[in-house]
């Protein structure tokens, strides 16, 4: 059966932060209030969020479908859900690999000059996260900066 795909609730909270962690993505400001989650069985296994930053930016993170319930196009109706109703600029950080993957909503790459001071603090903590991830013997991501809409210098969103 489908996971049921609806925003989160209080009672998710814990969930959301341990199926977060699990990936190592970005561990701060992870509110319920801003998640959307799939739900099978009455389990969490599927969440992502759009933070809502205190200078106005919005900024689509956290995305981790389980592994046992990948490749049933979970991430792409979280994402289709989130990405519905919002119509102002939307920031991502990255893997430089998933930069086709993001095309599909329109989204592109994005120098991090242009971004607003929150999605640029967040994009420099992961890269700098990318030390850590040597030190410890794991291989490193290579994040990349990518946005949908509303910036005057940047093209349109393809589709
Ligand atoms: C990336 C992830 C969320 C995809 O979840 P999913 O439910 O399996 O994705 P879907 O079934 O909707 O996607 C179908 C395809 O798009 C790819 N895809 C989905 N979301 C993606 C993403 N954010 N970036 C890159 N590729 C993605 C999938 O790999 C799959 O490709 P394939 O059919 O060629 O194998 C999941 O693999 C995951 O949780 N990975 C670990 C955390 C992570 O990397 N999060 C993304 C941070 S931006």
């Amino acid at each position: 059966m489908r996971p049921l795909i609806r925003p989160a609730l209080a009672d998710d909270q814990s969930a959301i932060v341990t199926l977060v962690r699990s990936e190592r993505l970005n561990p701060t400001n992870l509110d319920w209030r801003r998640f959307t989650v799939a739900i099978s069985d009455g389990t969490l296994v599927g969440a992502v969020q759009v933070r809502h930053h205190k200078d106005g930016a919005r900024e689509l993170g956290s995305l981790v479908v389980k592994p046992a319930f990948r490749r049933q196009s979970i991430a792409k109706t979280l994402i289709d859900a989130v990405l519905r109703d919002v119509s102002d600029t939307v920031w991502i950080v990255t893997g430089r690999d998933n930069v086709g993957h993001y095309a599909a909503w329109g989204f592109v790459q994005a120098k991090p000059r242009m971004a607003p001071r929150s999605v640029r603090f967040n994009y420099r903590a992961g890269r700098a996260m990318r030390f850590v991830s040597l030190l410890r013997g794991v291989k490193p991501k290579y994040l990349t900066l990518l946005v949908r809409n509303g910036h005057p210098d940047w093209p349109s969103p393809s589709g």
